[in-house]
């Protein structure tokens, strides 16, 4: 039996990808720029088992089926074929965040899960593989391959590293709004604005440029134009699915309530810029000497149940000698 531990961080795009190129590839129709963060983890144990019949996956302490099952058994598929193996195996998963927030846990889990797999398959896989192999699963997970600022480009099979941590400094308060899973998963919302939303091609037209100043106002480190950008990435976007029928709106009044909470934080000074993915939760984007300013005025917001705070986060990583877990 071989097996391997791997742990991945979340990441949350300041670029939003939203819209596939090409379906069947899982290949992203707009390029994305991403941080990873420190905060969230998923740790991912895989054990091929020649013993077993099929894929067993336990996420969070629990038994999955169904469809999680299936996309973490296409991966193991993926895996299988490069190292010509039919071994099933046993996964075992975990966030350090709960799952039952809603927040993003498919880009962390699945590239701990192409590290984990790849490495106990006896593959020995370059980076850029392990995110094309997790690109194929999520494209978002792409990005969580790689520590702190990461580039994902239109089209591209992997994801590649953008800028060191050190290099800026940046703080990244995640405001948990609501519990709960979200109504229309992105897959899918992805797919209705493509075949519905008037406003989609406008989308597409749009997001590159807006992509390219957020990864120039990163490099040349001008944190206002970057912030600026980012809103405007997250507001594009959400605009292309609001046109889509029906309508896709991830926002609730607690959402707004934040976003108002912020630009009043910038009138007063204060640099801080919010982006939304597909879910109701407001992810505020400021400098590290203000995090803890922003903290607390997001904790006044009524609604606001918790705010994780965040900085660039490592690349994914094995853990050295695996060490089993007693939740076998
Ligand atoms: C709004 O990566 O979850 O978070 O590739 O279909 O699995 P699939 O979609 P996913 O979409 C992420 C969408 C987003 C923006 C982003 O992370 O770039």
């Amino acid at each position: 039996m071989s097996q391997a531990i791997a742990i991945a961080h979340s990441n949350i795009a300041l670029a939003k990808y939203w819209g596939k190129a090409n379906v069947e590839q899982n290949l992203t129709a707009v390029p994305s720029l991403s941080m990873t963060l420190d905060a969230l983890s998923t740790r991912t144990e895989v054990y091929f088992d020649p013993a077993l019949s099929e894929d067993e996956l336990q996420l969070d302490g629990k038994q999955q089926s169904g469809r999680t099952k299936l996309r973490v058994s296409q991966l193991l598929d993926r895996i299988r074929a490069k190292a010509d193996t039919v071994c099933r195996a046993r996964v075992i998963s975990s966030n350090n965040f709960p799952t039952a927030a809603g927040l993003a846990s498919s880009a962390s889990g699945f590239a701990a899960l192409a590290m984990a797999a790849s490495s106990a398959a006896g593959l020995r896989l370059s980076s850029a593989e392990i995110s094309s192999l997790s690109r194929a699963s999520s494209a978002s997970a792409a990005r969580s391959v790689f520590g702190a600022y990461v580039a994902l480009n239109a089209r591209a099979l992997s994801a590649e590293p953008v800028l060191n941590p050190d290099e800026f400094p940046l703080a990244m308060l995640v405001a948990v709004t609501a519990k709960g899973p979200k109504k229309v998963g992105s897959t899918e919302g992805m797919t209705r604005t493509a075949q519905t939303s008037p406003y989609y091609q406008a989308w597409l037209d749009r997001a590159p440029a807006v992509y390219d100043r957020i990864r120039v106002a990163l490099l040349e480190k001008q944190f206002e134009a970057l912030g600026e950008a980012v809103e405007e990435s997250a507001m594009m976007m959400h605009a292309s699915m609001l046109a889509a029928k029906p309508a896709i709106r991830y926002f609730r009044d607690v959402t707004i309530a934040a976003m108002q909470r912020v630009e009043d934080l910038r009138d007063q000074g204060i640099p801080a810029y919010y982006t939304m993915d597909a879910g109701p939760h407001v992810k505020v984007l400021t400098l590290p000497e203000h995090a803890e300013v922003v903290e607390r005025e997001l904790r006044s917001v009524a609604q606001i149940q918790d705010v994780i705070s965040c900085r660039p986060g490592p690349a994914a990583y094995l853990i050295g000698d695996a060490k089993v877990s007693e939740a076998k």
